[in-house]
């Protein structure tokens, strides 16, 4: 295992970026793989998750993504083990809205008891007296569902002005809705789905970037269903690089807003990953990169 820094790495790919008042690396780390499969129970091997993890935050990696709902509660329950007493440099992002159900479904709960529940819950698996981000999940498993985000919006900033929550930000959002929110608080980021071939977000994230709002990809590599395109793979090929190097790097380079979460259950994984994502994309390169998801 490496030594944890204490200050967050500047010299990782993308070097760094502020939410609100907390600096992260922008190349993180998503731990929802790190739970048992289908993300649910505890993973096939204990030991490996917690090295992912030492690992990670070894390399200078000083955002952790994750969510009282991976597991439920394995995955904060593991970050905990590997990394508390956490680092002053090390930030961790989780997400309330959304509850398990026996068969591993992905279940809304925002009603005000839920929010509270879940923000607790978080802070006890996580050992902390304060989280450094909570997102609002909106949408289900189905998608963005329209509406207002009012009421359980609200019960967020009140548990953040009674302390337990430094920032805010929200998952799973349309556009209406993350401007709503804005009406009610200040968020510093948005967490949607996004990657190369699936830019439905492309104007939300420049305008996001003019305010000084992170956009942080779920799925950056596809998910469940590893991104495939020729185009993808011909690059790759060109630069003797894998499709995941040149999917990172590419959202690395498509605006200095975009926060990376790649999720593994792999070291080796995540040490291509962090070296990939390092990977300089000619213009050319580029270009020919942007007509996948057009
Ligand atoms: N807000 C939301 O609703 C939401 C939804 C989903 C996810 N998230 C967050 O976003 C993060 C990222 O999403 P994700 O983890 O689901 O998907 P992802 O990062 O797009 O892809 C993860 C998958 O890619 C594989 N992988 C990673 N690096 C690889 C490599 N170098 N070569 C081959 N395969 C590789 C992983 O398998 P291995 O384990 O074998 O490496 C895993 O199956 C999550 O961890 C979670 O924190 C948020």
């Amino acid at each position: 295992m490496s030594e944890t820094p204490n200050t967050p790495s500047a010299s990782l790919p993308g070097g760094t970026w502020t939410l609100g008042d907390l600096t992260v690396t922008r190349f993180g780390y998503g731990a929802m793989q790190l739970a048992g499969p289908g993300v649910m129970g505890p993973p096939a091997d204990r030991d490996g998750a917690l090295a992912v993890l030492r690992e990670a935050a070894g390399l200078g990696i000083s955002h952790v993504d994750t969510a009282g709902a991976y597991g439920p509660r394995v995955t904060n329950q593991l970050i905990r083990e590997a990394l508390h007493p956490y680092s002053e440099s090390l930030h961790i992002v989780t997400k309330v809205g959304a509850v398990r159900d026996q068969q591993g479904g992905w279940v809304l709960a925002r009603q005000p008891e839920d929010l509270r529940r879940a923000v607790h819950e978080n802070l006890d698996d996580l050992g902390l007296d304060s989280l450094d981000v909570v997102n609002l999940r909106i949408g289900d498993a189905q998608g963005l569902r329209p509406g207002s985000l009012a009421e359980p919006f609200e019960t967020l900033v009140d548990l953040q002005e009674q302390g337990l929550i430094r920032h805010l930000g929200v998952s799973n959002a349309t556009a209406e809705q993350i401007a709503e929110a804005q009406t009610i608080a200040p968020i510093v980021c948005v967490q949607n789905m996004y990657n190369l071939a699936h830019r439905q977000d492309d104007e939300l994230i420049g305008e996001l970037a003019d305010k000084g709002i992170a956009y942080v990809p779920f799925f950056p590599l596809g998910g469940f269903t590893p991104l495939q395109s020729t185009a993808l793979s011909a690059v790759a090929a060109r630069l003797d690089a894998a499709p995941m190097s040149v999917a990172l790097a590419w959202l690395l380079r498509r605006s200095p807003n975009i926060l990376l979460i790649p999720g593994t259950s792999s070291a080796a994984h995540l040490r291509e990953n962090l070296a990939g994502a390092a990977l300089p994309l000619s213009d050319e390169e580029l270009a020919e990169l942007d007509k996948i998801g057009h």
